[in-house]
């Protein structure tokens, strides 16, 4: 029988696979393996965990065709997925105690959030750019990994305009861009992340369908900006950022700039408890760093309902690596 082929995840699911791995892309091997080369012989322990998680072969210093594949068509995912879950578990293991109780405490003391630092996308020197990229990284490949289950929960119309706040540089933005050729996107940004996503060549395809609007989603009008009403504004994975007043605040503004039969779909995951856990592999470890910010979707949902006491609030719920809500507000049929 022939093996499927490895994913992303496979590769994530022990802790010392991915210390391993994050070594191994860190040091230049895998990228000397993957190009045929021959690398002096890498410490004994580094290759036994790697030839257990069947990225080298048992037989020879080699990478195996299974991950040479995978190498070859995600090695920026992957390498930004590794190097994260490995911040997140240092920072598990030596703070759980703050992680648990004390939420601010915790993102003093962590590595995650230093990492998380969007001060950085305010500025756009070359060493601010250099770290934004890093963390941009992280949230694109996450976004690849989530999107082939979130895109049939996002109902767009054939044409008009998508508004995506906090959209990044663009990750999401592709997916959809690519299913739904008749609209056109707006992604409202930090300047660092729009500069980003700017010179991105992934990006460059799009033209004048993909535009970045650099600046604070709190101050600006995002009518204005968008160069009109937009037909959709979209929120994924923003609103956690907030705390609860702020978000009711941003989905506010969304209801006062999305057109007249416009809607608002917000995708976030669910409150980091059982009912939204199905299992807990170690890849889990990196969404455990923002339990203590998921929410009940009702918290939004209130907040929609509250900000646009006309429309009709829906809430899907959407098994992916754990619970999430894809919340939608369209204006309730006359
Ligand atoms: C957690 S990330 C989510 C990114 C993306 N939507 C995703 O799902 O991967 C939050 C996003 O909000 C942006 N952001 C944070 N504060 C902002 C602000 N004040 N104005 C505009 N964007 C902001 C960040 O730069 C980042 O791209």
């Amino acid at each position: 029988m022939i093996a499927p082929p490895m994913t992303v995840e496979n590769c994530l699911s022990s802790f010392l696979g991915v210390i391993a791995l994050d070594v191994a892309i860190g040091s230049g091997l895998i990228a000397v393996l993957a190009s045929g080369g021959r690398a002096k012989p890498p410490p004994a322990p580094l290759v036994a965990i790697l030839r257990e998680i069947r990225v080298m072969r048992s037989d020879d210093f080699a990478l195996t065709d299974r991950f040479a594949l995978l190498w070859q068509t995600h090695a920026k995912q992957l390498q930004a997925r590794v190097g994260f879950l490995r911040l997140a578990a240092a920072d598990v293991a030596r703070h759980a105690e703050d992680l648990f109780e004390d939420a601010d405490t915790f993102m003093e003391k962590s590595s995650t959030f230093r990492y998380f630092d969007y001060d950085s996308a305010m500025q756009d020197d070359p060493a601010a750019r250099a770290h934004t990229q890093r963390w941009v990284n992280y949230v694109a490949a996450l976004t690849d990994a989530e999107a082939p289950g979130l895109l049939d929960q996002v109902s767009l119309p054939d044409t008009g305009l998508v508004l995506e706040v906090g959209g990044n540089a663009g990750a999401f933005a592709r997916h959809l861009l690519g299913r739904h050729p008749g609209i056109s996107y707006a992604i409202l940004d930090l300047p660092g992340v729009c500069a980003l996503g700017r010179a991105d060549p992934e990006n460059a395809h799009f033209g004048d369908r993909l535009r970045f609007l650099p600046g604070d989603m709190r101050r600006m009008n995002w009518r204005i900006e968008a160069g009109g009403a937009p037909d959709v504004i979209l929120f994924k994975s923003v609103l956690h950022d907030w705390p609860a007043e702020q978000a009711a605040e941003l989905l506010a503004r969304a209801a006062r700039y999305v057109g007249r039969s416009g809607r608002i779909v917000i995708l976030e995951r669910g409150a980091y408890t059982s009912a939204n856990l199905h299992e807990l592999p170690f890849s889990s470890t990196a969404n455990l760093v923002f339990s203590p910010f998921y929410r009940d979707p009702d918290t939004y949902a209130e907040a929609l309902r509250a900000a646009w006491p006309s429309a009709q609030v829906t809430v899907h719920p959407v098994l992916l690596d754990m619970g999430w809500f894809v919340t939608t507000a369209t204006e309730r049929a006359a």
